[in-house]
């Protein structure tokens, strides 16, 4: 067989092993396979590369992607030409001979092979990458556990410092509309508070109830508070229509700067000297942690055998400990937000 393989969307931790899965098993069954380049613009395009065994053999522990990577959506009209570009994919599947397209990514690039599959009939299978894990069907997703293991080491630093002075730190974290890095950032981290885009809508109260919590632990003499924020928190003065839009039209969110917001409301709540750290990228970048390689590895080498099975439209998911294949427009059918649980769970340790 012909198989393709591409990752799209924001890179992280795990895409490189995820690819290696792909090539590796491909070998048991003689597959031959290429890589398109940058996500959906390698089809459109016809940027392409061999992937063989050695260019996956040493990959495992490097960061970012060996194909590189796009937020290109074909379902939007080239905004230059105004042409179809979903007509191009078609045409390029089979200009290229593809039995089979494998595509690596969160809920945009996994909805697009969804689409692919049922509206076009072509033959994709999904492989669930995304640092912020809030990708439905599947327990963990690839990259969270490096960004975690990464802001969790934030906060051990920033409490060595903000004790040495007596402040308060706010660390931003990643998070568009999920705020799976802040809570476990915090609860792993020890943090005294955290902020998440699943608090929006109560917002105001959210930051009174920190605020009451924060004046108690300054007055029962604790030196310093740490908190974390998910970057997609949104306080009610925010300009939210200003904001530029990607092709999937997700908020680009790189003006915001909430972290300094609510270091200003700290301090005025508090008296605590504030200071921020927003890590943003950092948390993409980097070797992936024993848990993301092996997860990648392993829905990587799936993906493969779900070709093989013809189980097209499905996605290769960790279910428990295993690694299963679920229905991909299920998956990309809506997101997996922070549970009203798991608030409660994390507010247990903010004594
Ligand atoms: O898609 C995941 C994500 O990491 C979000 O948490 C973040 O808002 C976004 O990507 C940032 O994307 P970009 O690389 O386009 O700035």
């Amino acid at each position: 067989m012909k198989l393709g393989v591409l990752t799209g969307g924001g890179d992280c931790p795990g895409l490189n092993p995820a690819i290696r899965g792909v090539v590796m098993r491909a070998l048991d069954y003689d597959d031959e396979v290429i890589g398109f380049k940058e996500g959906w613009a390698g089809i459109l395009k016809e940027d392409t590369v061999p992937l063989k065994l050695e260019d996956v053999e040493e990959i495992i522990g490097k960061g970012g992607t060996i194909l590189g990577s796009s937020r290109t959506n074909p379902y939007k009209k080239d905004k230059d030409t105004g042409k179809d570009r979903v007509a191009e994919v078609v045409a390029m599947f089979k200009k290229v001979g593809l039995d089979a397209l494998i595509g690596i990514g969160g809920d945009d690039t996994l909805g697009v092979a969804s689409r692919l599959y049922i509206q076009q009939g072509l033959p994709c299978v999904g492989v669930p990458k995304t640092m912020d894990n809030d990708l439905f069907c599947t327990d963990f997703t690839f990259g969270f556990d490096t960004s975690v293991t990464l802001a969790v080491d934030a906060v051990e630093r920033l409490r060595d410092t903000a004790k040495s002075h007596k402040r308060a730190m706010v660390l931003e974290v990643m998070g568009r509309h999920a705020g799976w890095v802040a809570l476990y950032t915090a609860i792993a981290g020890g943090a005294d508070w955290v902020l998440l885009p699943e608090q929006n809508e109560g917002i105001e109260k959210e930051l009174e109830e920190m605020a009451a919590h924060l004046q108690e632990a300054k007055k029962r003499g604790k030196r310093y508070a740490i908190i974390v924020v998910s970057e997609g928190v949104e306080l009610p003065k925010g300009n939210k229509d200003e904001e530029e839009l990607d092709e999937f039209g997700h908020m680009l969110l790189k003006e915001r700067g909430i972290a300094d917001a609510i270091a200003e409301f700290i301090n005025d709540k508090t008296g605590w000297d504030t200071r921020t750290a927003v890590i943003g990228h950092m948390q993409r970048g980097g070797p992936p942690t024993l848990f993301d390689r092996m997860l990648g590895t392993r829905v990587g080498a799936k993906a493969v055998d779900l070709v093989h099975e013809k189980k097209f439209g499905q996605m290769a998911a960790l279910v428990g400990n295993e690694i299963v294949g679920v229905d991909l427009k299920e998956a990309v059918g809506k997101q997996k937000v922070v549970t009203e649980d798991w608030i409660k769970f994390a507010k247990i340790f903010f004594k």
